[in-house]
């Protein structure tokens, strides 16, 4: 497993590398590509195995029995979070956007308001928007660079309208993971406003030492009867290109819900994402997945390290994820000037705080799931570019 091994993306038709110039200005060529979320790493030798033994074989047929498929999840959710699950609970989707536009699908109807704490991943508010959902934004509390949830202040925001709840742990944009508190918290203000719980947990298992995520069914099984949770191999393994994503309902009746909407929809899984998820949820995915994130762990040392060292700059202390959330609030700068410092003169494509609502603006979302080098390369980048604040 070596994380240092140059790989390059360049002209492979990847998001990440070859859109930079048309979406944030920064040239192809010698660009470092630090927006979205995959990282620049082969896939353990498993996974890449088990798709290469079923492209030997050479037929694609329809798949079969998933049995293999559900019993790897279930695995996996026992082994590496402690939570037991029923392999007849999972609905396997094309990815987690699409998961997300399932249970909005499902659990409400168009006019219908939907809660998030924000800043939060983007694409939520993509397909709430085209579904017609009123999106309400409970901002989270920045203390000092940790978002901490203030139930008071979004108890006061509900008007009466709102019928689910789209929470993100561990956290994109910021890398929190919840404490068991603030989940339970998050579970009452659900009970409260009578809110299907919908929980992506996609980042689960990329979690830094001395941090646990704790699995929201397990946080608070009380609220099991309206509670969804999400999850999918794809951040873990860097297999998003598979958009194979997993959707675990606990409750019957919003199982049977879901399932209609499926059979509605005429969803059914793939059968390359499903090899390749049943390969990584295994102990040698396990093994890679410590090793990557011991490896990630280092980047994000050398990188906060820096970032912390630039006056005005600040970054939040990333706890999972590998996406750094970074304020550029005390520079005073205005959106396009920190957009032509970092885009135009660092050459680095980065996400705009902003598109993660409210709470984002003067903020940047770097990926820091590359390889060691262009990390490096990306901090002197961005000393040279910041030069006049030191
Ligand atoms: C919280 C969260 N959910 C979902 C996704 C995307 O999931 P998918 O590629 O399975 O649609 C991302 C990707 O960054 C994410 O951060």
């Amino acid at each position: 497993m070596n994380f240092d091994k140059p790989i390059n993306r360049r002209g492979t038709n990847c998001a990440k590398w070859d859109k930079m110039e048309a979406l944030y200005g920064v040239c192809n060529e010698t660009g470092i590509a630090m927006w979205v979320a995959d990282m620049d790493f082969h896939p353990p030798a498993c996974i890449r195995e088990a798709l290469q033994a079923y492209t030997d074989h050479g037929v694609y047929g329809y798949y079969g029995n998933d049995k293999a498929y559900r019993d790897a999840i279930c695995w996996w959710q026992e082994n590496r979070h402690g939570w037991t699950i029923d392999p007849s609970w999972i609905f396997s989707t094309h990815g987690l956007v699409n998961g997300t536009a399932m249970c909005i699908d499902a659990f409400t109807s168009p006019g219908d308001g939907v809660v998030m704490f924000t800043p939060i991943y983007h694409a939520f508010f993509r397909v709430l928007n085209a579904s017609r959902r009123s999106i309400i934004q409970c901002p989270l509390q920045n203390e000092n660079n940790r978002f901490e949830l203030d139930f008071d202040l979004y108890d006061s925001l509900m008007t009466g309208k709102e019928k689910a709840l789209v929470f993100c742990s561990p956290h994109n944009p910021s890398g929190r993971v919840w404490t068991r508190e603030e989940l339970r918290g998050v579970a009452d203000f659900a009970e409260r406003h009578n809110l299907i719980l919908i929980s992506d947990e996609i980042h689960q298992d990329i979690v830094y030492p001395g941090q646990k995520h704790i699995p929201f069914a397990i946080a608070d099984d009380s609220i099991s009867d309206r509670l969804v949770i999400m999850n999918a191999p794809t951040k873990t393994f860097n297999i998003a290109g598979t958009h194979t994503g997993h959707v675990i309902i606990p409750n019957p009746e919003l199982r049977a819900r879901f399932e209609n909407r499926m059979f509605a929809l005429g969803i059914s899984p793939n059968s390359f994402g499903i090899i390749m998820t049943q390969a990584g949820y295994s102990t040698e995915g396990a093994e890679w997945v410590d090793a990557m994130v011991g490896y990630v762990a280092e980047n994000r040392r050398l990188f906060e390290g820096a970032i912390d060292a630039l006056p005005g700059i600040t970054s939040f202390p990333l706890e999972a994820t590998y996406l750094s959330w970074v304020d550029f609030s005390g520079t005073g700068m205005s959106h396009n000037e920190i957009c032509d410092r970092v885009h135009k003169q660092a050459g680095l494509a980065t996400n705009h705080g902003g598109t993660f609502g409210l709470g984002g603006d003067g903020h940047m979302r770097f990926n820091l799931a590359t390889q060691r080098y262009n990390i490096t390369s990306a901090i002197d980048r961005l000393n040279a570019a910041f030069n006049d604040l030191q």
